[in-house]
């Protein structure tokens, strides 16, 4: 269901937001060519826009589970114990099953379990207002650890820098600021002149459609790449830094994130550009040792194939679509998270991070 469409101010740009006792999602789909909002009205209606990627990237998934829930609770408040017991079970399982690979989905949806498991005792119409406040909590701490995140990361930005990014981490892909862009953001308050180099990020296009929307709107210089044009890019010398987010980080360091990360990383190593990734401490797995055991996603060969209704390949050609690839940690040169930048990640290091 289409909402109002707000005029634009990128700064304060809402990727999610509660209204009127409903989730409304930016349609990130249809970005940048049209800016509005979809309702989500129940859990299946927010597991839904996760998976269509009516709204995408690791914390922004994460935040809109943890609505989906509370969404839900508020459907069945006036049910009986057993009735809101029974659908809150269902929501976390249609939310689990959205999309693999971004941890902060389970995070998110375990938090809310957590919650729920101790309001046994309380009625169900009081867990549903505090399951709506706690989602609308994740939301206000994601934006301000992207904040805090922003700052750790500008430090290692220098005046003038030209930025390589990969994908769209920015306010659209989390409750607000962004990851890598959120640095990026950062270092511009800070004073800096930096400029970007977005990675257009075949196929599904996230570097050109919404980190190019991103920029502009916020009046960050930012040159639209295509994947291919990384490493001449960088043999010319036009490459200071790369800064990208991530999906799922393993315990060792080993990244998930966007498919052509992995490419840059190498590129970067092999022009001695640093690499950075910035993730909160919830795109951290502990329960994964390194990036061999992280899910990849596979996506509809139709993605590949064409692009909203062109089709440029012929019929009967095989496809491959891993929405994900795995940079090894030793191509990272610091985890920027909202704890500080640890340099040349490792599983001490990274345990460290957790205070074990
Ligand atoms: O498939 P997407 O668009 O959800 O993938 C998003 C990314 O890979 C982002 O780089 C990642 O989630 C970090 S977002 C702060």
């Amino acid at each position: 269901m289409q909402v109002e469409s707000p005029k634009v101010e990128s700064t304060n740009v809402e990727t999610l937001r509660w209204r009127e006792g409903r989730l409304e999602l930016i349609d990130q789909r249809r970005l940048p060519l049209e800016f509005d909002y979809v309702a989500c009205a129940d859990a299946v209606q927010t597991a839904a826009a996760i998976r269509d990627m009516v709204v995408r990237g690791a914390p922004a998934i994460g935040c809109t589970a943890a609505y989906g829930v509370a969404v839900e609770a508020q459907r069945h408040a006036t049910s009986s114990r057993a009735q809101f017991d029974a659908a809150l079970e269902a929501s976390f399982k249609v939310l689990a099953a959205s999309r693999p690979t971004a941890v902060n989905l389970f995070w998110a949806i375990a938090r809310m379990r957590e919650f729920h498991a101790q309001m046994r005792s309380v009625s169900p119409q009081a867990e549903a207002e505090a399951l709506l406040a706690l989602a609308k909590q994740m939301h206000a701490d994601d934006i301000e650890i992207n904040r805090t995140m922003g700052r750790h990361g500008a430090a290692l930005i220098a005046d003038g820098a030209r930025i390589m990014t990969h994908c769209n981490a920015g306010a659209l892909a989390t409750a607000g600021h962004g990851t890598a862009l959120g640095v990026i953001r950062s270092a511009r308050d800070a004073g800096k002149r930096v400029s970007v180099i977005a990675n257009e990020t075949r196929p599904y296009l996230q570097g050109a459609r919404l980190t190019a929307w991103e920029m502009v709107q916020e009046k960050i210089p930012v040159t639209l790449a295509t994947d291919n044009m990384a490493g001449h890019l960088m043999q010319q010398g036009r490459v200071d830094v790369v800064v990208v987010g991530a999906d799922r980080i393993a315990a060792n360091g080993d990244t998930a994130n966007k498919i052509g990360t992995y490419t840059v990383a190498v590129l970067a190593e092999r022009h001695r550009i640093p690499f950075y990734i910035a993730a909160p401490l919830s795109t951290i797995d502990l329960a994964i040792a390194d990036g061999s055991g992280i899910p990849i996603e596979e996506r509809d060969a139709a993605e590949v194939t064409g692009f909203r209704g062109v089709r440029w390949a012929p019929e009967g050609v095989n496809v491959v679509n891993p929405a994900f690839d795995v940079t090894p940690a030793a191509l990272i040169t610091g985890l920027i998270t909202e704890k500080g930048v640890i340099e040349r990640p490792d599983t001490a290091k990274i345990r460290a991070l957790f205070g074990s």
